[in-house]
């Protein structure tokens, strides 16, 4: 029997060994990402794509593939494929999640950590040569962590992983969910329940651990924004686009909120006119939630896996539409 063919985007060493075993691989070449048209063309005899989240894989790149049966995001999210088109077609879309919570979690803590106690500024006025006076008593004054309280919006597995470590930095956690956990499930993370706007009004550090979705875009705008202290920060690790990013720019300029730590944008990357990049109470990263040598290789091998598994037969072990698996 002919191998399948399969046609990856990126070059992932790790997914293209393990697919190599028993599928014909087309690797997108070069550095730059492939155009639409570029994947329009590549998949349309492909039995399976191996994606990440920088490609948009919308209904007509969908349609354009004619004997596709999976879509595998190397990603947790998967706002960048039409789900609904996938599943119309009987195709299934495979994703990313667990093996990189922890490593996310990091990242948003070491956003928090870095906005309060300002240490991209620090480290850039050292290199810059504008350590001038030595110790000094009142030199780059940030804000406590510890004791403070956080507010997680979205308390799934990202935000979990967020809270406990928050326990450690004895501050009190708060979260808000469209539904509510049990209260078992409450105390033994140690976290209390808030309305969205209380959570946003009692918060000292916001962290936003939410999927991108119609219910979820511009969920932070100028009103929300105005409900937070004018001492508290907001941290974002899930996607840009949850924040409406002009009212955040009007917030950080009035100091409605001390500042923001960022790891997600509107438009990625952004561009050098981004005015987040003028503004001193901002940390920026690019994407990298997800950036460790070792949570990489693994996203690498479950992607792989995924996709395998659904071209043989087999349940993925992860799959975002599994109506499709009877199909
Ligand atoms: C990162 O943002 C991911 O979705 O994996």
């Amino acid at each position: 029997m002919e191998k399948p063919h399969v046609y990856i985007t990126r070059n992932i060493p790790k997914a293209i060994e393990i697919l190599s075993g028993s599928c014909n691989v087309t690797m997108h070449k070069g550095k730059a990402i492939p155009s639409k048209k570029e994947v329009i063309k590549n998949i349309r005899d492909k039995d399976g794509l191996l994606c990440v989240l920088s490609d948009a894989i919308d209904s007509e790149v969908i349609d354009a593939a004619k004997k596709l049966k999976v879509i595998s995001s190397y990603s947790v999210g998967y706002d960048h494929i039409d789900i609904a088109a996938a599943t119309g077609r009987g195709i299934s879309v495979t994703y990313t999640p667990e093996v990189l919570t922890e490593t996310t979690a990091d990242l948003a803590f070491a956003l928090i950590l870095a906005v309060a106690r300002r240490i991209a500024e620090a480290d850039a006025l050292v290199r810059r040569g504008k350590w001038q006076t030595g110790w000094k008593y009142d030199f780059m004054l940030g804000s406590d962590v510890n004791g403070k309280v956080l507010g997680i919006i979205g308390l799934g597995r990202i935000g979990s992983a967020v809270a406990k470590r928050a326990r450690g930095f004895n501050m009190k956690v708060l979260y808000y969910n469209r539904n509510r956990l049990p209260i078992e499930k409450e105390d033994q993370l140690r976290v209390e329940y808030r309305s969205f706007d209380d959570l946003l009004k009692e918060s000292d550090f916001v962290s936003i651990h939410l999927p991108l979705g119609n219910d979820t875009f511009h969920l932070i705008n100028e009103q929300k924004l105005g409900l937070m202290k004018s001492t508290s920060y907001l941290i974002n690790t899930a996607r840009g686009s949850i924040v409406d990013e002009k009212a955040l720019m009007r917030a950080l300029r009035e100091k409605w909120i001390a500042g923001a730590a960022l790891d997600v944008f509107e438009k990625e990357p952004v561009s050098r006119s981004n005015q987040l990049l003028k503004m001193k109470n901002v940390v920026l990263a690019p994407h990298i939630g997800s950036a460790s040598k070792e949570t990489r290789e693994k996203m690498a091998e479950v992607a792989a896996i995924n996709l395998l598994n659904v071209l043989n037969g087999k349940r993925p072990i992860y799959i975002v539409n599994p109506e499709t698996l009877s199909h």
